[in-house]
């Protein structure tokens, strides 16, 4: 196995420019790593924290919110029932692509460090630049609004609040976790903690209230007579549905971000993937089903909050419980998405492809405070003009197009090199099949029907390169940047993180 100072010869996100890899003290829990500066680099993950860490990060605001969209896209609950399992059996296939990425190339940074290796720098730049742009604040502002969509439910009853009242709560949970974020990564991580509980009580909750409303009988909306009736045929329908399901998904790539830190990466990655992805599967399918024991089709599309709906069925006066336990489990998804997010833009701006003032560190609480405002001002910015379903076609497109270019890396490492040892090989029709799903995902919505906000992600993407030859090939460095960065420096109380005291 290979050990840390092996580990220091590589470069990608957790490497500095001098190539020397961050040293960093990992927080495992639920859905985020958390890492801070100074403290040596420790290989302390093992297949349970592997599997937890998948899981936590898979599950969060999707389950709660996207069955809407599935159904609305399928048409029937038949359909909309083997959309989900589709998109568990697309995510399971992507990510045993990945085990194999991951245990070819053991940097950290998971597309960033495949793109890299197999097609070169731009393609890489193009990722690191579209994750922090859209991605990862796209993501925060899905789960905040959310979380809103929640809080609000047993306030207004089912009648949903005002669209502005909606808003101002998704941004004031931005607020929130950007402070505690700022504030300390141990806040960080025990807030993780709590809320991974949560959620999966939640779930729980839902699955388990599910069989004993399936036990006395509710079983109508699950005929197989009749679940198929209303099915859609429109290709580019169906493919917005996956948008809605994968995006319950979304995270089986985590492990991926920090291979570096696997205490037994050939081994433990592929594993976890097997053991995590299946599981969460069976939980989204199993809790779709719970929703259909006492929804139909009709009351299931009238309701934006589902979880709130069925407990309104099922749990009679309890029913304040889903609602609570949800707006928890979104608020720590969007806690860690918040983190991962901040600390994608810290390595970006490390690596020379965003300003330098993004990669300081503040001098006291040891946070990556510049780049956790960054992508929070960029996710309340999005939630102005955004709605959920709208934000989550946004990401899914731009998400599917790096998916479609990692699974293309596996196709082309494997002529490229040929001969170098893979501690896990996938079947190699398993990533052209997920490149053919992805291209589907991507060009299915765009030829059918297409949208303004595909085409600003698009452009997004396209926009990166003409940012990447004069700033990060070229290393120019525009006038008053550095007075800039000073002056921020004083006023955020940041440094750069290799000048902090040990
Ligand atoms: N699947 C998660 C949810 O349902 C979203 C995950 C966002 N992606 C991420 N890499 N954090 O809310």
């Amino acid at each position: 196995m290979a050990d840390s100072s092996e580990d220091a010869r590589y470069r990608g996100p957790n490497s500095n420019n001098n190539g020397d890899t961050i040293k960093s003290n990992g927080f495992h829990n639920g859905d985020v790593v958390i890492q801070e500066e100074k403290v040596a680099l420790k290989k302390r993950v093992g297949l349970v924290s592997g599997i937890a860490l998948i899981v936590g990060t898979m599950i969060g605001s999707g389950i709660f919110i996207s069955p809407k969209g599935v159904l609305d896209g399928t048409g029937s609950i038949g359909l909309s029932l083997i959309v989900w399992l589709g998109c568990g059996l697309i995510s399971l296939f992507g990510a045993l692509s990945y085990a194999e990425l991951g245990t070819l190339i053991t940097k950290s940074g998971a597309e960033f460090a495949y793109l890299f290796e197999a097609m070169g720098p731009i393609p890489a730049y193009m990722y690191s630049w579209t994750s922090v742009i859209v991605l990862k604040p796209s993501t925060v502002a899905v789960i905040c609004l959310a979380f809103a969509e929640y809080v609000f439910e047993p306030i207004f009853d089912g009648c949903g609040p005002p669209e502005l009242i909606k808003k101002l709560l998704a941004a004031a949970a931005i607020l929130a976790v950007t402070m505690v974020n700022c504030y300390s990564v141990k806040l960080a991580s025990r807030v993780q903690v709590f809320f991974t509980f949560t959620k999966l009580a939640a779930l729980a909750m839902i699955i388990i209230g599910g069989f004993v409303m399936m036990g006395q009988g509710n079983t109508q909306n699950l005929d197989p007579k009749t679940t198929f009736q209303g099915t859609t045929s429109s290709a580019s329908a169906i493919a917005l549905a996956f948008y809605d399901g994968l995006w319950a998904y979304d995270g089986w790539n985590n492990l991926n971000y920090v291979t570096e830190e696997l205490k037994n990466p050939y081994k433990d990655l592929p594993r976890s993937i097997i053991i995590a992805l299946p599981l969460v599967t069976i939980c989204y399918l199993l809790t779709n089903i719970s929703y259909f024991s006492v929804m139909d089709k009709a009351e299931l599309l009238a309701s934006d909050a589902v979880a709130a709906t069925w407990g309104a069925r099922v749990l009679g006066v309890a029913a304040i419980i889903i609602p609570i336990s949800v707006a928890c489990s979104t608020f720590g998804a969007a806690n860690g998405s918040c983190f991962t997010g901040g600390r994608l833009v810290y390595a970006a701006a490390r690596e020379g492809h965003l300003p330098e003032i993004l990669s300081y560190v503040h001098v006291r609480q040891l946070t990556p405070l510049p780049s956790l405002v960054f992508t929070s001002l960029i996710a309340l910015i999005m939630i102005i003009p955004g709605d959920i379903f709208t934000l989550i076609d946004f990401f899914s497109f731009t998400a599917w197009l790096f998916y479609g270019a990692t699974m293309a890396a596996v196709i082309i490492l494997r002529f490229t090199r040929p001969h170098e040892h893979r501690p896990y090989k996938v079947p190699i029709v398993l990533p052209i099949f997920v490149l053919l799903c992805s291209i589907y995902l991507v060009l299915g919505p765009i030829i059918d029907n297409p949208q303004i906000e595909l085409l600003y992600a698009f452009l997004f993407v396209i926009s990166g390169l003409i940012f990447y030859v004069p700033f990060v090939h070229f290393k120019l460095v525009l006038p008053g940047m550095d007075t800039f960065t000073k002056y921020m420096q004083l006023i955020l109380e940041v440094a750069p993180s290799k000048y902090l005291p040990p």
